[in-house]
């Protein structure tokens, strides 16, 4: 009886595949595949892929993404968002026909990540229900809202004498070790109770100042309204490049809700340094004109926060 059973349902089985490769039909699915010619510091040449479009997102092995930067006729300048020691020349390149974009949500309150939307604290993978592309257009000036309301920094000389308002963008500036990192934390620490999101993020900066950063939040309750995005100074230049573009994707998906948020770039100078030498390696001119993530365009394009 039992072997009748067992009969039964591997013959059900073996009909159910039978049927199921009938019906298959297998359909050609077109992949454009280049292949890496060299590489160097944070930068791959690519040929091979005459259809890739500018600022499209291509694909190395071992899961490791690259910006399309300069498109020439014969091969295409890639920064790469990961290690630059896994790749070799002779790999396969693949485009994936989007561009860089990054996860947002509510998910992300509390969590410290990349800007691949990857955690690097020891939560649990964070599930995403939705990307915004890293590079949105800004809103005119003519649509931005008054700054009306106060985004005191709990720093009575700076609230009494420079008084910052949501919805303003204020420029840091101050020799090493002057304090600007801890003007802008007292700042995050500030918001509690205020109902302001914050988004910290630390570009190419040193692990143990990042972590120490962190555990003050963490001691201070401010994680409960904070988004740390991290790049450390060993991190891919793509990856610190595009930090504060993905932090500003993450604070913009709040301020289309209506929420207030309060992000702090830190610091600019490292954000600087990534991309000059990336340029130059692209044979880019690493002056203002080329160089899109500088302060002063930056400070046009973003809409909100404290800078430094
Ligand atoms: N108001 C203050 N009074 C006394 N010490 C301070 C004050 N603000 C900051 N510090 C101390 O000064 C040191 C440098 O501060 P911080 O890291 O904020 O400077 P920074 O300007 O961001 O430096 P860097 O240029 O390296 O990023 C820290 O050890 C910090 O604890
Ligand atoms: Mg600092």
């Amino acid at each position: 009886m039992q072997v009748d059973d067992l009969n039964k349902v591997v013959d059900g089985t073996f009909k159910g595949l039978d049927k199921g490769l009938k019906t298959f039909i297998p359909s050609f699915v077109p992949r454009e595949v280049g292949y890496v010619k060299s590489v160097s510091a944070g930068i791959v040449k690519v040929s091979g892929l005459p259809g890739a479009g500018f600022e499209e997102l291509l694909k190395f092995p071992g899961d490791i993404f690259g910006i399309a930067f300069n498109l020439d006729e014969e091969e295409i300048g890639v920064i790469l968002l990961g290690e630059v020691a896994q790749i070799n020349a002779g790999d396969e390149v693949e485009r994936t026909g989007r561009v860089m974009d990054v996860p947002v949500g509510e998910e992300l309150i509390g969590r410290v990540i990349n800007p691949l939307g990857e955690p690097m604290d020891e939560g649990n993978a964070i599930t995403f229900t939705k990307r915004l592309p890293i590079e949105r257009p800004a809103h005119a000036i003519m649509d931005r809202a008054q700054v009306t309301v106060p985004m005191q920094t709990g720093l009575k000389v700076i609230d009494a004498l420079i008084p910052v308002g949501r919805g303003q963008r204020e420029l840091i500036l101050g020799d090493r070790q002057t304090g600007k990192t801890a003007i802008a934390i007292d700042t995050i620490l500030n918001q509690h109770d205020k109902n302001v999101i914050c988004v910290y993020c630390a570009i190419g900066q040193r692990a143990s100042s990042v972590a120490k950063i962190i555990a003050n939040l963490r001691e201070n309750g401010a994680m409960e309204y904070t988004i740390v995005m991290v790049t450390e100074g060993d991190n891919a230049p793509g990856l610190k490049f595009i930090a504060p573009y993905a932090a500003t994707s993450i604070a913009e998906f709040f301020m289309e809700q209506g929420r207030d948020v309060l992000i702090v770039y830190d610091d600019l100078t490292h954000h600087a340094k990534g991309p000059i030498g990336s340029f130059l390696l692209l044979r880019r001119p690493p002056g203002r004109e080329a160089f899109p993530g500088d302060i002063f365009t930056f400070i046009q394009g973003c809409w909100s926060g404290l800078r430094i």
